[in-house]
């Protein structure tokens, strides 16, 4: 499917509901699937990415259904999961895969996962190669991809330095420590999305975080909870970028996941310039409020490695927002975005140099210096739902018309992108 974006007048819109978090709806799933009772998710993201898990969870014997705005889910608690009576199909998500890993590593069954060609691509060793410490059985494809097998087994509590600030690498050995024998300790690079920490809160799970070391006794079992999914601040990002560079915009947008460690993208684009303001309405267990931006101009910034987990996600958004900006736009310690569900460096050098833009990449990030013209294109996503909508961006500023090719993959983490997209361009004054 392909989408046609031209420039509009302008970009205003206070009804357009942001849909769930990803990261928030993937863990609601999980925590309710392992813990004792009925957990209730209101407002999951129904995007392909937490379907993905729900189906996982469903060929492991978990019962969820939907009734209205909650989700149910009946938890297997002690009684543990069915062995599947098939592969367990992961699609594009790797959330789902590295989190499931950690789940099924102290499990009683056996159980192979694979996804789509994109998520085969991408490195699970990091993810195994603290739970093997912790004991468990995995056999990886060519020591590094999926497919890839999990025989579940006792697990010993370990502590582990985490080297990668990565929160599916940090989720997966927590869940396996609630699993294990003993307590298990991380420490190292812990301060990436703390979103499986807090919830775990909620559904009554011992766990302490302080002073960069988080701790977690083993042996525990989770009680369900209820679980309110916050909108996602990655997929906002789109919006309100689009609104801070179209002239006569602006755009409020209410029931925002407002946590410190998803924030990164809105500091930066303060700095930036970017006139835009946040209320928090809600602090426990997540921060949630409310955003208002409008036209701004804009100048290049700085992002560097200690800022890069707030904001992984948004950085193919920040480069076509560099190319807008006066100045010079470096981002540097970003090594991970080539491990993404594309090289997202060279997702985003290719599509903005057939824009006509100019970007010079570099292992860990690219250097931009703005302001460029842009001129309409045809935009490759790499099947990379970030990049179809970070360049659909791209094209409500460009000269020209722009067509974002197998411009559905969206739907991996924002399924009405781009109605949302034409509702916002229509409520033109
Ligand atoms: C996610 C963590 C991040 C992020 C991904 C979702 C999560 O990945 O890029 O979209 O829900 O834990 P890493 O953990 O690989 O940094």
């Amino acid at each position: 499917m392909k989408e046609i974006i031209k420039r509009p007048q302008s970009f205003v819109g206070s009804s357009i509901l942001i849909p769930g978090d990803k990261s928030i709806s993937h863990r609601g799933l999980i925590l309710g699937a392992i813990a004792q009772g009925l957990t209730e998710v209101v407002d999951i993201l129904e995007g392909e990415d937490v379907q993905s898990t729900g189906k996982c969870l469903r060929a492991l014997g978990v019962k969820i259904w939907k009734e209205g705005r909650s989700t149910w889910i009946e938890g297997v608690g002690r009684k543990g999961f069915q062995t599947p009576t098939e592969n367990l199909d992961c699609g594009n998500s790797g959330t789902t895969m590295r989190v499931m890993m950690g789940v099924l590593a102290g499990s009683t069954i056996e159980a192979t996962l694979f996804g789509d060609a994109s998520l085969s691509k991408r490195p699970m060793k990091r993810v195994c190669g603290p739970l093997r410490e912790m004991g468990a059985e995995i056999i990886l494809t060519n020591e590094n991809f999926s497919p890839l097998t999990i025989k579940g087994s006792a697990l010993q509590g370990i502590n582990y330095e985490l080297k990668i600030a990565s929160a599916q690498i940090k989720t997966a050995i927590i869940l396996a420590a609630l699993q294990a024998k003993g307590t298990t300790t991380i420490f190292g690079e812990v301060g990436s999305r703390d979103h499986t920490e807090r919830l775990l809160e909620s559904f009554q799970a011992n766990i302490k975080v302080s002073s960069g070391e988080i701790h977690i006794p083993g042996s525990q079992y989770l009680k369900a909870a209820k679980v309110i999914v916050p909108s996602d601040p990655s997929t906002a990002a789109f919006w309100i970028a689009a609104a801070a560079l179209i002239p006569n915009s602006q755009l409020e947008l209410q029931n925002i996941s407002l946590n410190p460690t998803r924030t990164g993208f809105i500091e930066v684009i303060k700095r930036a310039g970017v006139k835009i303001e946040t209320k928090t309405h809600i602090q426990n267990p997540e921060p949630i409020g409310k955003v208002r931006v409008q036209h701004s101009l804009l100048k290049g910034f700085t992002i560097e490695k200690d800022e890069v987990p707030s904001l992984i996600d948004e950085i193919p958004l920040l480069a076509v927002l560099a190319t807008q900006c006066e100045g010079t736009t470096v981002i540097s310690g970003a090594e991970e975005l080539r491990v993404k569900e594309s090289d997202r460096i060279e997702a985003v050098a290719t599509n903005l140099r057939s824009m006509g833009a100019v970007i010079e990449t570099y292992p860990d990030g690219f250097k931009i210096v703005g302001p460029q013209t842009l001129k309409g294109a045809t935009i490759k996503t790499f099947h990379d739902h970030r990049i179809a909508m970070a360049f659909s961006v791209a094209g409500l500023v460009a000269d020209g018309e722009t067509i974002i090719e197998d411009a559905q993959c969206a739907a991996v983490s924002y399924p009405d992108f781009y109605l949302d997209l034409k509702k916002l361009t229509k409520e033109n004054p």
